[in-house]
This record gives structure tokens, C-alpha cells and sequence, in this order.
């Protein structure tokens, strides 16, 4: 099994581009199910891109994958469509479940497999199957599977989600796309992801609107299927190397970015003290000291995002004085936290509150994590920390950082993969 090594300490300097978002490809990867011809470029060639891909695959779309130039050319010719989701694309990625509104909306039916729990938390989907059965679909779990069906074809209805969550938007805008009426959707996850999706769905011919948390849907007749889409920037990978600039770089500099985007990160750095430059479409960061303590919570969007919670509590940890994050969204992502501390952190957790003890010398160490953004958090750690750090698990990163080692060594990180 393959790991990383990184020898800590080392000061940063350089410049970093953002690949394509994981988060805003995958739904469209799903309504590409929707369409005829699509082009979609700045994919990221990540490893849960390709677990997508081939999903699409097994339900009967051809897609070629540019890779040079991060670009995917997808066609659903609706020949030999298969309209189920098995089990071994689904485990792996949750995102898998997206393709159910896409299916059940153009073919009326799907049976896709229930993507389970995972490390960070329970993960259900009866928010993505309330939004759905308000449309008209019959439902049953039967086998770990969902069972869809929509024999008339899904309808407009009116559906007010009783909490956020990022992926039952997604799975009712999909859903909505082909259902005959008006939908509207109230308290929706407004994340620029779902911004991206919604996009991504008007060139292919919807009529949507929104307003703050509210999406309304209406019935399109004339819809063209065939368009190019450049896929938004990965804020959470932007956001990761902030935080790895403001532990170790001298002078850095993220480009590819839209810093509007990502302005609730970058306020809160500027409160830890970090020194940010905003440019129009990058940010550069100095060389920082006298980190201070904060107490933040995680929220959705326009919140700070639970994906970089983990990696801003290796910040934290190197801050003056007690640090408090309380994580809001799901219940059981404090998992680098034993790992962080046998690097030498004092972090104490208690339910959904981290207190960060600080500032600490860390140290290397041989660790592991159990999921992506907590498998940064140790690269993170490992960059800032003294003498060698062993990451192990890296499948965990390759799901979501696209050329993770090139970008930190191309800043002089000492970092290899063996
Ligand atoms: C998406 C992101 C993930 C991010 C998360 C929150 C993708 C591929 N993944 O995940 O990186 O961490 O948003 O920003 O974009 N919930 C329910 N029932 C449901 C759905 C969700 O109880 O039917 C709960 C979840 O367990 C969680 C909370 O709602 O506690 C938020 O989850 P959600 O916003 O749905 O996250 P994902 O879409 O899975």
C-alpha cells in the first residue's frame, strides 16, 4: 500500500493553480445522465471522478476523458440504459446516490444502492427520498437497494426540506428537471457547487430561479441537451493550501481562484491573523506568525465548510491560546484528532466540540486517517511538523486531490510517495 513521507519544516514558496471541484463535478457528471452531448472542462482527475465516470458507464452513457487538457466528452445516446447504480460504484462514493433523480426523472424508474454509513458520520438519504416522493415516486428499500419508480413520470410539488443538506438539493434540482410543472424547493443548500449545477442545467435548457434558499424549477419544453460547461474551482482544495501557506509558506501564492467565493475562509484566516492579499483571481499569503485563537462553528454555505475543518484545526493547533470548534454538520468528524495529537497536539474533544490547546511543537509520527479531508489535515500536519511524517492510507487523498505531491513539491515541500 502506497504512503506519503514528508520531511516538516520546510518553508513554502511558490505558486499554487486549483483544479477543478470534485464537489461541483460529480452532480453534473449525474445530470450529464439528463442530456445529450456535453463537454465539460477543469475536471479533476481525482479518483472519485473516475469511480463517477464509471457509474456512467455501467448505465450505458460513452464518455472519453481527456486527459491532458482535464476535459471528459460525454454522450447518452438512451440506447441499452441500464438504470440501476450496484452496490460496488456506491460504496466508495456517497455522490453515487446523485444518479437516482437524473434516472428516475428521464426513464421513471431506478434502483440505485444505498450508500451506507461512513467514517464521518451516519449519512442517511431520507431527505433525498422525502424530496422525491413529494414528486410522486413510489419507493422501497429492499436488499440495501432504492427502489424508484415514477410510472406517469415525476411531478412539481412544492418541497420544503426540514434541514440542509448539499446532496438532497442536488437530488431534487435533478430531479426536477424533467418533471412535468412547477417544483419549488425551500431551505436549500446554496453551496457553489449546487450554483454550478443549476448553471450546468440552464444550458442544457431548464428554467430555474432562485432566491436566497428557495429554487424554483418550471417545467421546460425546449430543451437544447448539448452544451460545454468549465466546471467552478475546487474551494475546498484552495482552502486546504491556504491553511498549508499560513502553517509553512513563506510567501504563496493560489491561483485559478474566485477569492469572492471563499471570503467566509479567508476572514476567518485574517481573524487567526494570517496576512492574505486578495487579487482578482488568486491570493497570496506571507510569511505568518503570532497566530491567534478562534471559536468557529461549522455551517453550510455561506459558512465555514465542514471539508476544511480538519484542516483548520492543524492551524489552530499552532495559534496562542485555547481554540474551540464545534462541528455542526456531521457527527463524528473529530477522527484526526487522536492522530493529531500523537504528533504532539493538545486537542480534547467532547461530543461536537474540539478545544485546541495552543500553540504545540508537533512532531512526526507514523499516522493514518479515515477519510479524505482528515487524510489532508495530516499532510498538513506533517508539513509543519518536526522530522518525518508517514501518512498512510493515501487512497483516502487521491479521491479529492488532484496532483497533491506536484503542487507541494513545486513550493520546495519535501514530500514523496512511496
Ligand atoms: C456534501 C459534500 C461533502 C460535504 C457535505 C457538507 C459532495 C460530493 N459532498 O455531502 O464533501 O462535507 O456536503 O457540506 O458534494 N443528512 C441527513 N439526511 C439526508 C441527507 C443528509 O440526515 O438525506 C445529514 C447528513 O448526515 C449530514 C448533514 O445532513 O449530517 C449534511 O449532509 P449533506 O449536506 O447532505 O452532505 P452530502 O451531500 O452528503
Amino acid at each position: 500500500m502506497q504512503k506519503l513521507i514528508i520531511k516538516g519544516k520546510r518553508n513554502l514558496n511558490g505558486k499554487i493553480s486549483i483544479s477543478g471541484s470534485k464537489n461541483a463535478t460529480l452532480p453534473i457528471l449525474a445530470a450529464c445522465i439528463l442530456s445529450k452531448n456535453i463537454k465539460l472542462q477543469n475536471i479533476p482527475l481525482v479518483q472519485d471522478i473516475f469511480t463517477m465516470i464509471d457509474l456512467l458507464e455501467f448505465i450505458g452513457l460513452k464518455i472519453k476523458i481527456l486527459k491532458k487538457k482535464n476535459t471528459l466528452e460525454v454522450s447518452n445516446s438512451d440506447k441499452k440504459i441500464n438504470t440501476l447504480a450496484p452496490y460496488k460504484l456506491v460504496k466508495t462514493m456517497r455522490a453515487g446516490v446523485l444518479v437516482l433523480g437524473s434516472l428516475l426523472t428521464k426513464y421513471k424508474k431506478a434502483k440505485v444502492s444505498l450508500p451506507g454509513g461512513c467514517a464521518i458520520g451516519t449519512r442517511p438519504v431520507d431527505l433525498h427520498l422525502f424530496a422525491l416522493k413529494k414528486m410522486g415516486a413510489k419507493i422501497k428499500i429492499k436488499n440495501g437497494y432504492i427502489i424508484a419508480e415514477a410510472k406517469k413520470g415525476l411531478k412539481g410539488s412544492i418541497i420544503k426540506f426540514p434541514f440542509i443538506s448539499v446532496g438532497a438539493t442536488e437530488n431534487a434540482l435533478l430531479a426536477a428537471f424533467n418533471a412535468k410543472g412547477k417544483t419549488i424547493l425551500k431551505n436549500c443548500a446554496i453551496e457553489p457547487e449546487i450554483k454550478d449545477l443549476i448553471s450546468f442545467l440552464i444550458k442544457l435548457g431548464a428554467n430555474i430561479k432562485f432566491s436566497g434558499r428557495t429554487i424554483i424549477i418550471n417545467e421546460s419544453i425546449n430543451k437544447t441537451l448539448k452544451t460545454n460547461h468549465e466546471v467552478m474551482f475546487d474551494r475546498i482544495e484552495a482552502g486546504t493550501y491556504l491553511i498549508a501557506s499560513a502553517l509553512v509558506g513563506k510567501k504563496i501564492t493560489i491561483d485559478k481562484i474566485n477569492p469572492e467565493v471563499i471570503k467566509t475562509e479567508i476572514n476567518t484566516l485574517k481573524k487567526i491573523g494570517v496576512k492574505i492579499k486578495r487579487n482578482k483571481s488568486s491570493i497570496t499569503i506571507h510569511n505568518n506568525k503570532n497566530l491567534k485563537k478562534i471559536s468557529i462553528t461549522t455551517k453550510p454555505y455561506p459558512g465555514f465548510p465542514t471539508d476544511l475543518q480538519a484542516q483548520l484545526m492543524v492551524l489552530l493547533t499552532q495559534a496562542e491560546g485555547t481554540s474551540k470548534i464545534k462541528e455542526d454538520i456531521f457527527e463524528n468528524r473529530f477522527m484526526h484528532v487522536p492522530e493529531l495529537n500523537r504528533m504532539g497536539a493538545k486537542i480534547e474533544t467532547n461530543n461536537k466540540i474540539a478545544i485546541i490547546n495552543g500553540p504545540t511543537r508537533l512532531t512526526g509520527a507514523e499516522v493514518m486517517a479515515t477519510d479524505l479531508r482528515a487524510s489532508v489535515s495530516l499532510v498538513l500536519a506533517g508539513l509543519v511538523a518536526e522530522n518525518r511524517t508517514i501518512i498512510n492510507r493515501i487512497y483516502h487523498l487521491d479521491r479529492g486531490y488532484e496532483f497533491l505531491e506536484k503542487k507541494l513539491k513545486s513550493c520546495k515541500a519535501e514530500i514523496k510517495r512511496v
